[in-house]
């Protein structure tokens, strides 16, 4: 298939078109009013990856970061990391996405809690930014959906400063036995690009980058299943949460997810490289 055949295909299996109206249904649900809600607020529904905020933290917590970085969130969903980071820091941050439902509704919330940032719409690897912009990219839970890992990584070293950092944290593959579908990022096995860490570390070594720091997160993405099958188990699922942004199918393609996790057919990893 061409890049633009998957990309559209991607695309199709993130859009909803009633985004918007689910998360200010979710908030009404919760308490909370969209138009006056905060950052924090939208934490339950705008993470869209094992372990949300503090899983995101705990990536960030390896990188530098201040107010005069220039930071770029590759595949940026509806914005919940580039707002962390932006409020987090002060920095300057980008967020680029290709389905552009999630590019309007990132922005939009943004502007309606008021936290500065800049969405686009457009392909990762083929990012509408000069080179040298950037201090640091982060790219979550997005490389499952990209078979060119080599383009995508030297797309990344274009848009990085010589020295910026790049933090990864994607779901990859750890077996070879077929994982189940459908799951959060791929309701069919073409829309599924799931590949080993070496095959990373191997893109990122050609596009220049070095290996700082690598850690497999299975350990917590189980403990973090598990608190959060507690919950749903104790008192429901929340109004606001991750299945409102799945779209159809929410259970199967979470239970699935948990389901490969387990097996350890996938696992959740974080990789920061170094440019340079
Ligand atoms: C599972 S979501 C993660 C979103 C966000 N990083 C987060 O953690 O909240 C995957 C995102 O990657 C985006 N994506 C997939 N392939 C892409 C590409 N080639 N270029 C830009 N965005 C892409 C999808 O549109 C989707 O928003």
């Amino acid at each position: 298939m061409t890049q633009a055949g998957l990309e559209a295909g991607v695309a199709d299996h993130y859009t909803t078109s009633t985004l918007l109206e689910r998360i200010a249904d979710g908030l009404a649900k919760a308490g909370k009013d969209l138009h006056s809600a905060t950052a924090e607020d939208l934490k339950p529904v705008d993470e869209f990856h094992i372990g949300g905020l503090v899983a995101t933290q705990a990536l960030l917590d390896q990188v530098e970061l201040s107010a005069t970085s220039r930071v770029i969130d590759l595949g940026s969903g509806i914005g919940g990391t580039a707002r962390h980071i932006a409020q987090r820091s002060g920095a300057k941050v980008t967020g680029i996405d290709l389905t552009s439902e999630f590019v309007e509704v990132a922005q939009k919330l943004s502007d309606l809690v008021g936290v500065n940032t800049i969405f686009k719409t457009g392909s990762v690897l083929d990012i509408p930014e000069p080179d040298d912009e950037f201090d640091l990219a982060t790219l979550i839970h997005v490389g499952m959906n990209i078979a060119d890992k080599d383009k995508l990584f030297a797309e990344a070293a274009r848009v990085l400063k010589p020295g910026g950092s790049f933090a990864v944290y994607d779901v990859m593959q750890t077996a070879d036995e077929p994982i189940s579908f459908p799951v959060p990022w791929a309701t069919t096995p073409d829309q599924s690009h799931l590949d080993r860490p070496q095959v990373y570390r191997d893109a990122a070594a050609g596009a220049g980058f070095s290996l700082v720091a690598e850690r497999d997160r299975s350990d917590f993405a189980r403990d973090f299943f598990a608190k959060l099958t507690a919950r749903i188990a104790e008192s429901g699922p929340p109004p606001l949460g991750l299945p409102l942004i799945f779209g159809a199918q929410a259970g199967e393609k979470m239970a699935n997810m948990l389901e490969n996790v387990d097996a350890k057919r996938i696992a959740p990893v974080e990789m920061i490289f170094a440019l340079g």
